[in-house]
């Protein structure tokens, strides 16, 4: 027990010397008070590991003083000397934090110095929870800067990425970003949970991105693709993935961009997944992706306006659509919730 500090606060100079003798000879360092101003000052100026504190002083109540020292410290271990212990009184030193109390005239010595190393016991075990719940709080704001610092840098690709596309396909310029707000909108008319509204935006953004790989005069190109033209064209679900690489960053987004050109009855590409087998993302994109080609000009096709669009749209779900979210996309068309709010990329990647 040496280096431990115990203070000692009773108006009776005999028992100060008593128990200080006690307590010095079993190793511990002690401070001595006589009034509660006094202990309160030591208390302040060096605080101790225990504190004995005599219910009656000369300017304060034992009691007053432990709720003093418990404020400063919450973890002060404080024990309550009383000649008189009144039930209310031993209630109330519990419920402001006594550790314990001991009764005068004190009949064992060796058992105060048990208790008083009781107290300094459960005081360094609570600085030890402290410090290690400190470490913990450390650990998880390393741990959420880290995933804050990840974040950033996958939200910034899904911009850079999204902005090399259009630079380079000029016909579908703000077109990811329109099927990303088509696409949102269906995802919140299902209830979806926002972090599943978030994921399915982010899968639309990127859905096209792999034609980033596919050769310039394709994509450009004013007029019908030749078949070899078209094989080159839908290679580009695959191309994204393959962009996006393997790793965590973009793992859930990759069913949506792979899987964007399926069909439910199988014809569609790369994989001629069918029905269910089709990610949920996809199925979801599919629809969005197919409503704003019908509605945008191609170099070979003037558009359609948006209630021919819905009819062919209604027209292939089934073989094509899957026919629970072309439901879902009509019944926005109706209530004119699918164009509501238009927002920009930027909103759309950073969410708000
Ligand atoms: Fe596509």
């Amino acid at each position: 027990m040496a280096g431990h500090r115990v203070l000692i606060v009773d108006d009776e100079p005999v028992i100060l010397k008593m128990l200080g003798d006690v307590l010095s000879r079993a190793g511990y360092e002690v401070e001595t008070a006589q009034t509660g101003s006094d202990a309160l000052e030591a208390f302040l100026r060096n605080p101790p590991d225990c504190a004995i504190i005599d219910k009656t002083l000369p300017d304060t109540d034992g009691i007053i003083l432990l709720g003093q020292f418990r404020i400063r410290d919450p973890d002060a271990q404080v024990m309550l000397l009383t000649g008189y212990p009144t039930l209310d009184s031993v209630v109330e030193a519990l419920r402001l934090g006594a550790v314990d109390y001991v009764l005068k005239p004190l009949q064992s010595l060796e058992l105060l110095s048990v208790k008083v190393g009781k107290a300094i016991e459960i005081r360094h075990g609570a600085a030890e929870r402290k410090r290690l719940v400190q470490e913990l709080v450390r650990a998880n704001e390393d741990l959420r800067e880290e995933r804050e610092r990840l974040r950033r840098s996958y939200l910034d690709t899904i911009e850079a990425m999204v902005n090399a596309l259009e630079a380079r396909d000029r016909y579908t310029v703000g077109h990811s970003e329109r099927v990303a707000g088509f696409a949102a909108r269906i995802a919140r008319a299902l209830t979806m949970s926002p972090a599943d509204v978030e994921r399915v935006t982010h899968a639309a953004l990127l859905h096209d991105v792999g034609k980033i790989g596919v050769c310039e005069g394709i994509l450009n190109k004013p007029g019908l693709l030749n078949e070899r033209e078209w094989e080159d064209m839908r290679r580009h679900p695959v191309i994204g993935c393959e962009l996006l690489g393997h790793g965590a960053l973009f793992s859930e987004v990759l069913p949506g961009v792979r899987s964007h050109h399926e069909r439910v009855d199988g014809e569609g590409y790369p994989d001629r997944l069918s029905g269910e087998d089709i990610p949920h993302l996809a199925r979801i994109i599919s629809v969005a992706d197919t409503y704003d080609a019908l509605t945008s000009d191609r170099p070979y096709r003037r558009r359609c306006p948006p209630d021919e669009a819905r009819a062919i749209i209604e027209a292939v779900a089934g073989p094509q659509l899957d026919p629970d979210f072309v439901e879902v996309f009509g019944r926005l068309m109706a209530t004119g919730e699918l164009h509501s709010e238009p927002r920009g990329r930027l909103q759309l990647i950073r969410g708000g």
